[in-house]
């Protein structure tokens, strides 16, 4: 029973991995503080799951869905987008339902990229953009994120073949793994570059919500023409505390939601009706619950930040999402560091190695954890010696 050929080629989902590792220690008894998770600890708003209950007491939502997704919930997430960033989408041509942003973005890549093609990803970045990739039998190539460029992708070290070739070009701001930030200016290099070599751009926006210390991170399409060329991705995962109910959208350049939608009426058959209304509740409700999400996140940050430091990391307060960058300790790996984590500190975070070849050297800890369990990891790391200048003596 022999699998296809690309099995062989896609790397383990890493959270699956980490996951099974941290389960075993938990059987044999061990108390796991997960700092590994991206996934919003508070729950789903009531007005949410309120208009949830009606929904599904509906016979009516009971039944198929339209293909690309109902259309009072594309014209509440448009209207959303309107309101939040101020662009104007067609809700009938210009907008899409996803079953949330993963799929999304595994099923555009699947309708842009052919056997040989180049798709540009970040690097370090969410895993899925390359795995796709490969899955549809592709080339990623990599756009490293470097500290020093704040994060930020330098098209200027594209090579010129390479940009010539590539067909697609993924990138995400607010961003997961770095929390980089990015304003109006970087976005209208990203669509001057596109343009220019004719591919097609793709904003993963999944954090837009989450951010704070005066940022507000934008749309791609504040950019004057980026309609051209572009595709957005939004999911409620985050901004709505959705993420078990597999739900986002995407929205832009006409043809390029319409391949989207395409692909996705062949192989799934969209959005339970129900939660598509539990959506449009989130789109037009209050903002308050993202209001307290984010000064939870901050105050968890705060806290990690003075924690760190104790221990002698010299960390940069993030601006947005709910994950710290951090440098491993000098003369550790990244997978050194973090099994070192586990296995005598009891605590999850995930190597900065499995989000690409530019992770290595950091290790990325998430917010999700309330600041009781916060304060318990940072109390087992002094206990075990495990500080920013450890690696500079023997890792037993
Ligand atoms: C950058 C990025 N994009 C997309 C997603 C997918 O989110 P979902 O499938 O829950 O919408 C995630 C989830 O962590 C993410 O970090």
């Amino acid at each position: 029973m022999e699998v296809a050929a690309r099995m062989k080629s896609i790397p383990p989902y890493v959270f699956a991995q980490i996951g099974k590792k941290a389960k075993a220690l938990a059987d044999q008894g061990v108390d796991i503080i997960n700092l590994g998770i991206g996934a919003p600890d508070q729950p789903t708003p009531r007005h949410i799951v309120d208009a949830m209950h009606e929904a599904i007491e509906k016979p009516a939502n009971h039944k198929y869905p339209p293909f690309g997704g109902l259309p009072e919930y594309k014209k509440a997430a448009c209207e959303w987008v309107k309101k939040r960033f101020n662009v104007e989408m067609d809700p009938a041509t210009e907008c899409t339902s996803l079953i949330g942003g993963k799929e999304g973005l595994h099923h555009l890549i699947m309708a842009y990229i052919d056997k040989g093609d180049i798709c540009l990803v970040p690097d370090p970045a969410y895993p899925v953009y390359q795995t796709s990739t490969i899955i549809a039998g592709g080339t990623p190539h990599y756009m490293p994120l470097l500290p020093e460029n704040d994060f930020q992708i330098d098209f200027n070290a594209i090579p010129a073949a390479v940009a010539d070739k590539a067909k697609l070009l993924i990138m995400n701001y607010p961003n997961n793994p770095t929390a980089g930030i990015a304003d109006l200016a970087f976005f209208e290099k990203a669509v001057a570059f596109c343009k220019k070599h004719d591919i097609v751009l793709c904003h993963d926006n999944s954090y837009s919500e989450m951010a704070w210390d005066g940022h507000k991170p934008p749309s791609i399409f504040q950019v004057k023409g980026a309609k051209d060329i572009a595709i957005e991705l939004h999911t409620l995962s985050k901004s709505f505390n959705m993420t078990g109910w597999r739900i986002g959208f995407a929205i832009g350049n006409p043809q390029i939601v319409k391949a989207l939608a395409d692909i996705k009426s062949n192989v799934d058959t969209d959005v339970f009706a129900a939660i598509q209304y539990a959506g449009i509740a989130g789109f037009e409700g209050p903002r308050e619950h993202i209001d307290f999400c984010n000064k939870l996140y901050i105050e968890r940050r705060d806290l990690c930040i003075k924690r760190l430091s104790e221990l002698g990391w010299d960390v940069k307060p993030n601006k947005a999402t709910f994950y710290m960058w951090l440098r491993v300790p000098p003369g550790m790996t990244s997978e050194e560091f973090c099994n070192t984590m586990l296995n005598t500190a009891g605590i999850v975070v995930p190597p900065g190695s499995a989000y690409g070849p530019g992770g290595e050297g950091f290790f990325r800890m998430s917010l999700c954890t309330d600041k009781d369990r916060l304060s318990e990891a940072f109390d087992r790391m002094q206990k075990h010696s495990i500080t920013y200048e450890m690696g500079k003596t023997p890792v037993k």
